[in-house]
């Protein structure tokens, strides 16, 4: 059999952590519920006395004015246990809150590519938001309300059989039924509510999506299918939302009325009492008041239930999260990145994306020289960035072995490893800050000289000191504001600062303008300058000047060489080279002859 709260459970433990304030908030409720037991009671005093005293009323007022000043003292008591309440679980629940929602983070900027490929960014957002907000709710909340419930009931059952243990008998028959239904309220209600945590996910999915994409949503004209598409989740999101109002406001009325037939029963009982002698008015309406309590903790145990309920499901999304697995980081050889040649050797290197049948690499061997360039070519979808991905361990290979200056990249601690090879994406991410901070990302603790030199090197220091704000200038996210070439060489003199053994590029930046052109093409130089440099390249002058060139084709290497010899070769690499330069070339040809003609 399954414990309940299987998921929850996990969380008690961090109760323990912060159980001062779970302690003094538990004293409260204990505090606030005997004073709420000395109500009925007084009320009971007061009139049975005032019944007693018959025409001898005067002599009562010092009584009075003894039990108001009790009462007043009992009110300020209660205060004070509602603010303990309040305050320490709130916080002890917040703090739990606090510290899995940094542990989540950490968790989610940790996990490797394989995961953040499949996963969307909504769906981690609601994790990270509203199910921490369910597991707080539920251990803040939920558990004050459990604990409150619990000792309230007992209480007051003690305190009715002390009264009269028939009264309290009697009054026993509808509160199965109302337990009853407030179960059932909960089964039917935890669904939705595990609905509606869904939906959330999917509604946060398509804001976030629809807010990064404006720009390709705009570019299409979609605007109108896409505030369709959020006008549907939210009529979704508004559907299941009134399902439970729906459900709430049946079962609500209907406990109510259980709970209504309780107190006739016993006014009709207690009233027989009272007429042959058995009983004074005072202790009816002490026992009617006690019942009134007591339906109150039986009502709360279904919302109480259904928190727990809530809280259960996102604990259980949470700890999904939290057990997807890191790439492994138990390399232990530690080399002095300065010390590094820069040999990279591929051996017998498979790979095959998590989800995907096929192999996207298939017996991959290459050595790459210490400071050699080596260009990868193919077509669309052969495997090129797939290939470079495997340098830094975005992924790990399937199997086969990567070696830097014969050492296997998993025996080099990742944080050294990333420290070595550094990747300029194919799309550029830069982050809503300064220029100045983007270009220092890897390396906060550079002085602004070096980022200078930096972003010179990168032929990005002129356009920035253009800038309103020089290196201060504040980039919008993803770098709005700035043209692709720009932001390109930005992120050039972001790999540059962390002065790496291998270089990455990934590099398809063919649509900028001549000049521009030649300013990257000059940064990249710069760049490469005593690197093993990787690049997957769309400009022909790079693929010249490499020493090797490697054509991929389907995940295999199929041919390799210099420019020269696969040229010669007439196989593969001429293909592509006539195809995707082979105009150009001619073009520049006939332009170079036409200006010597002159
Ligand atoms: N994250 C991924 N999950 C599953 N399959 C992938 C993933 N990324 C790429 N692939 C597949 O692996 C193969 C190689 O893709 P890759 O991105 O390496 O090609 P490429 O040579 O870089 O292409 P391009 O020149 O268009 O950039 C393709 O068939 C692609 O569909
Ligand atoms: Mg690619």
């Amino acid at each position: 059999m399954q414990l309940p709260l299987p998921h929850l459970r996990e969380f008690f433990s961090a109760i323990s952590l912060y159980k001062k304030f779970y302690i003094i908030g538990f004293t409260g409720s204990l505090i606030e519920i005997i004073t709420n037991l000395f109500g009925p009671w007084s009320a009971k005093l007061i009139i049975d006395n005032i019944m007693a005293a018959g025409t001898h009323k005067d002599q009562l007022i010092p009584f009075l004015v003894r039990i108001s000043f009790f009462l007043l003292s009992l009110g300020l008591i209660r205060a004070w246990a509602i603010y303990l309440q309040i305050m320490y679980i709130e916080k002890g629940a917040h703090l739990i809150a606090k510290d899995l929602r940094n542990k989540l983070y950490e968790h989610i900027l940790k996990l490797p590519f394989s995961f953040h490929n499949t996963t969307m960014t909504g769906d981690l957002m609601s994790r990270a938001t509203s199910d921490v907000n369910s597991i707080r709710e539920a251990l803040g909340f939920g558990v004050l309300s459990a604990f409150y419930c619990a000792t309230y009931y007992i209480g007051i059952i003690l305190v009715l059989f002390y009264i009269n243990w028939k009264f309290t008998l009697i009054t026993s028959i509808t509160l199965p039924i109302l337990m009853y239904a407030s179960i059932k309220y909960r089964d039917r209600i935890d669904p939705l509510y595990e609905k509606l945590q869904e939906e959330i996910a999917r509604f946060t999915t398509i804001v976030q999506e629809n807010i990064s994409g404006i720009r390709v949503i705009k570019a299409f004209f979609k605007e109108r299918m896409e505030i369709e598409r959020f006008k549907r989740q939210n009529q979704v999101l508004f559907d299941t939302n009134m399902a439970i109002i729906k459900l709430q406001a049946f079962y609500h009325p209907l406990m109510d009325f259980l709970a209504a037939i309780s107190t006739g029963l016993i006014l009709f009982y207690g009233g027989k009492e009272i007429i042959l002698g058995r009983a004074t008015i005072g202790l009816l309406v002490a026992f009617s008041g006690y019942l009134s309590m007591l339906i109150w903790p039986v009502r709360h145990i279904g919302i109480t239930l259904s928190l727990f309920q809530r809280g259960d499901v996102s604990a259980g999304r949470v700890l999904r999260l939290l057990s997807e697995k890191y790439l492994p980081d138990s390399g232990k050889v530690e080399i002095k990145p300065e010390r590094v040649k820069g040999e990279v050797r591929f051996e017998h290197v498979y790979f095959r994306y998590p989800d995907s049948e096929e192999p996207a690499l298939e017996d991959i061997n290459l050595v790459a020289r210490p400071g050699e360039l080596i260009a990868l070519v193919g077509t669309t979808g052969s495997g090129k960035s797939t290939l470079v991905q495997l340098i830094p361990r975005f992924f790990d290979v399937t199997s086969g072995s990567i070696k830097i200056d014969g050492v296997d990249i998993r025996d080099i601690p990742l944080a050294t490893l990333r420290r070595l090879v550094a990747v300029v994406f194919q799309e550029t991410f830069l982050f809503s800050a300064s220029i100045r901070e983007n270009i220092a990302f890897g390396k906060p603790s550079a002085s602004f000289e070096e980022i200078v030199e930096c972003a010179r090197l990168a032929q990005a220091d002129e356009f920035i000191r253009e800038l309103p704000n020089g290196y201060d200038t504040v980039v919008g996210e993803r770098g709005l504001g700035l043209s692709g070439g720009q932001k390109q060489r930005i992120a050039i003199a972001r790999a540059l600062l962390m002065d790496p053994r291998v270089l990455i590029l990934d590099d398809s930046t063919s649509s900028v303008d001549q000049e521009t052109e030649i300013k990257i093409h000059r940064a990249l130089e710069n760049l490469m300058k005593g690197r093993t440099t990787f690049v997957i390249a769309q400009r022909l002058s790079t693929v010249k000047k490499a020493n090797q060139i490697i054509v991929i084709d389907r995940g295999r290497i199929v041919e390799r060489g210099t420019h020269d010899e696969l040229l010669s070769k007439d196989g593969f690499y001429r293909r592509i080279y006539d195809i995707q330069w082979g105009q150009t070339e001619l073009l520049l040809r006939e332009l170079s002859r036409e200006r010597s003609g002159i």
